[in-house]
């Protein structure tokens, strides 16, 4: 399956050299603009085409759980909102009430995108990791099922095609918003992809990148005209099993978003 890049906004000759060059090898396919309907015409670079690469020490489902796995193409991410950074910053607060309603793909596909998105030729995404070792992992629960994202493809798996939000309001101590949102995100991380190189101080990294992702996500809502609040007091246990999580795999933060009460 191919594999998706979008190019660093600032575009250079050297890059573009580069990139010749790695499609001239064969080793990438240039194709088109692969634009957002809101992006359209301005001026956003095009997406790279890289041969797959595995993630190292992906977390993973069981052989058996990954055959009935399926995968869905998310709505390409939209990089030109309408307010300024200032301004979402402003607008910030957790919202723990949501309008019913659920959230379009477009929207769950834009704020996975802000959590995890690929936004580099060499796999830097939106929220910084320390060695660039990307230890974190992001799901969606929603009405229809669990989504997990995939950032090099900027796809989902559906990992459970069941709605599982009610386990997560449970394992939430029956915390309002939980119950109220249209989709739970899950922030996870699989600690081992970053002890290899930092050993310990991999406890500390791992926490601070969460933070950074989950703030990149709880902007994005803004931005969205979204509601969200970050949820840390759960059992790790109850979500782990709920997500049906490999042992590797822990969960870090539940992030409920909803639509905005007029
Ligand atoms: C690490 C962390 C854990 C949090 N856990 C919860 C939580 O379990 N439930 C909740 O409703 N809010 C939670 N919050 C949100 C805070 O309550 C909220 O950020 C704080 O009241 C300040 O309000 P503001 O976000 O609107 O600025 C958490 C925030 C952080 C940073």
């Amino acid at each position: 399956m191919p594999i998706l890049f979008r190019m660093e906004s600032k575009s250079s000759q050297s890059r573009r050299w580069f990139l010749r060059r790695l499609a001239a090898m064969g080793v990438v396919t240039l194709v088109g603009s692969g634009l957002c309907s809101g992006c359209a015409g301005k001026g956003i670079p095009p997406f790279v085409e890289l041969p797959p690469t595995p993630t190292p020490l992906r977390a993973g489902k069981t052989p058996a759980a990954s055959a009935e796995v399926k995968e869905i193409p998310l709505p390409q991410p939209c990089t030109k909102g309408s307010l300024s950074l200032e301004e979402v910053l402003l607008r910030r607060r957790s919202v723990r009430m949501y309008r019913h309603g659920p959230l379009s793909l477009q929207d769950i596909a834009q704020l996975f995108w802000a959590a995890q998105g690929v936004t580099a030729s060499w796999g830097g995404r939106t929220a910084p990791s320390a060695g660039a070792l990307y230890p974190l992992e992001i799901y969606a629960a929603t009405a229809n099922g669990v989504y997990h994202y995939l950032p090099r493809e900027h796809r989902a798996e559906i990992t459970i095609p069941e709605d599982i939000r009610k386990a997560l309001w449970a394992a939430g101590l029956y915390q309002e918003s939980l119950a109220q949102a249209p989709v739970i995100f899950v922030l996870t991380a699989v600690y081992r992809r970053t002890e290899i190189k930092y050993g310990e101080r991999a406890e500390r990294y791992v926490k601070l990148e969460a933070g950074h992702a989950a703030q990149n996500l709880l902007l994005q809502a803004v931005a969205l005209d979204l509601g969200a609040v970050v949820i840390g007091a759960f059992y790790d246990e109850a979500v782990a099993s709920a997500l049906q999580l490999p042992a590797a795999e822990k969960p870090l933060y539940l992030i409920p978003v909803g639509h905005l009460v007029e």
